[in-house]
């Protein structure tokens, strides 16, 4: 895909994919001009997507700042932003290493793992758990409820066996979280739920569809980009042995390790957006009402912007990666995802004195928008 988005970026950077089609937008300043300008290039592009007719009742993501433009959005997003600062989140900090730890230990007396089970999927889990106040218990369920939620809108009209199976899913996922507003309405504690309450009971400025819609984006946004980006991390660190005797030799190296990671490989690989106007963009007109797939995939590697992008390079500075998006839709739980990463990779590179992956070709995961290994055998040395 890569040198397919290079020859897109140098002959066709805005173009239809398929006559009648979506917009690829596949350039680093075009993408950056469409996310800065929401007014023009509206998150409406999402809503169709999340919300399919044969669904029958509300995908709670349709209400979520996800899809909603300003003044909603900024209405909305100012609740959580304090939660998720980076100082809301430091407070996180001594809960998720004593997880990675103890992941890290379990991985090291079994020796011989799939990582991404192991850790990518157990450490988001658990975090997300705890922010959320879901019970640990039902942390192995979460990867079912985030693909379920992000199949919506590719999921066949004529499929009706599997709608059925995503509707039932869907109302699964309502009811815990339907539980747990219960619970956080009579004893509040120190989750995200409960500070949401809160806003909601000096504001009023929270419908009961929006509470849950916020829930429910949390748990699907904050979980399988995590995922990707802890497989991807684990990947990297096996098959490329100069960059672990660097990160071993230097830890300060960890942060920049992870944002090169972001920016080689973007694990959220594309967004939508839809045009509420005529415009112009690339120099190209796009009529009212087009969809536009923004690549953050081809963008974080735009060779006039990221010198020798198919490089992965460790001492990269300048332009920032647009692996989170940008603008007001900037990622809350950059800060969360950037500690979880940091901190397994840190863990790894403390306890072990190489990963060795089985070798093979890695299998990919299969998700329209999110890209990582979906598994990863790799045998861990003390
Ligand atoms: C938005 C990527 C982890 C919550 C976004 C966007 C991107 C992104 C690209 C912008 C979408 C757009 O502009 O349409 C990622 C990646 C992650 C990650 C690559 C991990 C590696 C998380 C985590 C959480 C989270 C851990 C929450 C705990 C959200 C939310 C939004 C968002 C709520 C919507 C923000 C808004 O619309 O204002 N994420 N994300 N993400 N992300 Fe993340």
């Amino acid at each position: 895909p890569h040198s397919f988005y290079s020859s897109l970026r140098r002959e066709a950077p805005v173009s239809q994919v398929e006559p009648g089609g979506m917009w690829a937008v596949t350039r680093y300043e075009d993408a950056l001009h469409v996310l800065k300008n929401p007014q023009i290039f509206s998150s409406e592009g999402l809503r169709a997507a999340t919300q399919p007719a044969w669904l029958g009742q509300r995908n709670p993501v349709s209400d979520s700042i996800l899809v909603l433009d300003p003044p909603d959005h900024t209405r909305l997003r100012s609740l959580i932003t304090r939660t998720f600062s980076a100082p809301g989140v430091a407070r996180l900090e001594s809960f998720v290493r004593s997880n990675a730890e103890s992941i890290v230990a379990d991985m090291l007396a079994r020796r011989r793992v799939d990582f991404v089970e192991s850790m990518g999927l157990t450490l988001p889990s658990r975090t997300m758990s705890a922010l959320l106040g879901l019970d640990t218990s039902l942390a192995p369920r979460f990867k079912g409820w985030a693909d379920a939620i992000v199949s919506f809108g590719i999921t066949p009209p004529d499929a009706t066996e599997r709608q059925a199976e995503l509707r039932a899913t869907l109302t699964e996922l309502k009811h815990h979280l339907g539980q747990v507003l219960e619970l956080r309405r009579r004893e509040p504690g120190n989750d995200v739920v409960s500070d949401l309450l809160q806003a909601r009971a000096q504001g009023g400025v929270l419908s009961d569809d929006e509470l849950l819609g916020f829930l429910v984006l949390l748990l699907v946004a904050g979980l399988e980009t995590t995922y990707d980006l802890l497989g991807l991390c684990g990947l990297m660190l096996a098959d490329q042995p100069d960059i672990w005797a660097r990160l071993k030799a230097d830890r300060t190296l960890v942060p920049k390790f992870v944002e090169e990671v972001l920016r080689f490989e973007s694990p959220s690989q594309s967004t939508m957006r839809i045009t509420t106007q005529e415009t112009e963009l690339g120099g190209v007109r796009l009529p009212k009402g087009a969809v536009l797939m923004v690549q953050f995939v081809s963008a974080n590697r735009d060779e006039s912007v990221f010198p020798n992008p198919h490089r992965f390079d460790l001492d990269r500075t300048g332009t920032p990666h647009l692996g989170f998006g940008h603008g007001i839709h900037f990622c809350v739980g950059a800060p969360l995802a950037r500690l979880e990463a940091r901190l397994a990779v840190e863990v790894l590179l403390e306890r072990c004195s190489k990963l060795v992956r089985e070798p093979g070709p890695v299998q990919w995961n299969v998700a329209v928008t999110t890209r990582g290994p979906a598994v990863l055998p790799l045998e861990l040395h003390p």
